[in-house]
């Protein structure tokens, strides 16, 4: 079965327009690296303050290495969506302080409404979430009343509050798979890249939104084929929101998670990693000895407009993480009744997640950050 595919809207993310859906506003707001003092005593002043409130630290793998290092080193953790999620759910600190991008804060505040969610920047956002508005996606689900509606964690609490089921990019592949096997039908979105490669991999039916990532967009399958031939014996690492010409040269695709296991898991010394470069940081820790070489944005075949990096997971750093943990600004609402609607597809896909995990680990002992290859491997 093919993908049915709407054309919505093309955004242009590096065109001046209103706000942080502008790559140069937001690249502008990316506060600039502190020398080493500061840096030290900035550190210390987050170990501090993160015990005097009782907060602890989730945090994405793309924000800055030092956020990484003290999530990890305060008992918070560094993961990818569905872990940051479960993580802050579970954990029973009353503040979390999420350092990465917008959605990953509400999906905080919707699974603990009780809880104070803290974001470095509240203008971190998402080229996914912006393009995918919540009163256009509800007309076009009025349109398609006889499919079941996925959507990426990559959206506002409104567009999850319009969906069946909310996914990662752990595990999307395997809740569409157990929805296309009970004989429905799917509206996806908003990823067109994580939908396409989904429905490749199903044969599911699904109507796609044809959203994208601007970092994963601008990876290029061309110069990837060329940069291979000079590192015949490297593996290619990818994340899903990637372009099919790139992840059809994968060796393995999954969420960060995945990708950083595959990287420490799979024998090889040499990586080209098609994902954020601040996932680097952690894969060099991982897998100690191993090379890492960033895929292309760029080349004969490119219209550079990313270098392998979010400007909206860069607006995380030690200063602002700091101020907002003395002050306690920035904090994440989201509106009740919405958070409670949106719960319903979140709460769908943990529960499946820890279903999976349950069955992969009779001891029923649930490891943070535990290897999840399901779905992982060649394109
Ligand atoms: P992961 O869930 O794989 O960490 O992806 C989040 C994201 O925003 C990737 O661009
Ligand atoms: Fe969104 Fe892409 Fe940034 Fe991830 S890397 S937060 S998908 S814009």
């Amino acid at each position: 079965m093919n993908a049915v595919t709407v054309p919505i809207k093309t955004y242009e993310y590096d065109r001046p327009q209103a706000g942080m859906a502008c790559t140069a506003e937001a690249w502008a707001k990316v506060p600039s690296a502190p020398e080493m003092a500061e840096r030290a005593e900035l550190k210390e002043r987050i170990r501090r303050l993160l015990k005097e409130k009782g907060a602890v630290l989730v945090a994405h793998y793309y924000v800055d290495a030092d956020l990484q290092d003290l999530a990890e080193e305060t008992g918070g953790c560094v993961s990818d969506s569905l872990e940051m999620a479960r993580f802050g759910r579970d954990h029973p600190a009353q503040t979390l302080v999420v350092a990465g991008v917008r959605f990953m804060g509400e999906t905080a505040k919707i699974l603990s409404p009780e809880k104070t969610i803290l974001m470095p920047d509240l203008d971190a956002t998402c080229s996914l979430d912006l393009g995918c508005p919540a009163d256009e996606f509800a007309a076009f689900c009025d349109q398609h009343p006889d499919r079941t509606v996925v959507v990426y964690a990559n959206t506002s609490a409104a567009v999850k509050a319009r969906a069946d089921w909310m996914v990662t990019s752990s595990i999307g592949l395997d809740i569409v798979a157990e929805l296309h096997a009970q004989g429905k039908k799917i509206l996806w979105a908003p990823d067109r890249h994580l939908g396409s490669y989904i429905q490749a991999k199903t044969g599911a039916d699904m109507l796609l939104w044809q959203g994208s990532c601007l970092v994963h967009d601008e990876f290029k399958g061309i110069e990837l084929d060329l940069l291979k031939a000079e590192y015949p014996n490297a593996k290619v690492l990818v994340h899903p929101e990637s372009p099919a010409n790139v992840v059809a040269q994968a060796d393995a695709v999954g969420s960060t998670t995945q990708l950083i296991n595959a990287a420490q898991t799979m024998d090889a010394t040499h990586f080209i990693v098609a994902t954020d470069n601040g996932i680097l940081h952690k894969m060099r820790i991982a897998a100690p000895g191993k090379t890492f070489i960033e895929a292309p944005t760029a080349g004969n075949s490119a219209t550079c407009k990313s270098c392998a990096h979010c400007p909206w997971m860069a607006m995380n750093g030690l200063r602002n993480l700091a101020e907002v943990l003395e002050s306690g600004a920035n904090q994440i609402h989201v509106d009740p009744a919405v958070g409670l609607q949106a719960k319903r597809a979140i709460d769908r896909m943990l529960d499946f997640a820890a279903a999976r995990r349950a069955k992969a680990l009779p001891t029923g002992k649930l490891e943070n950050n535990a290897p999840m290859f399901s779905g992982v491997g060649p394109a």
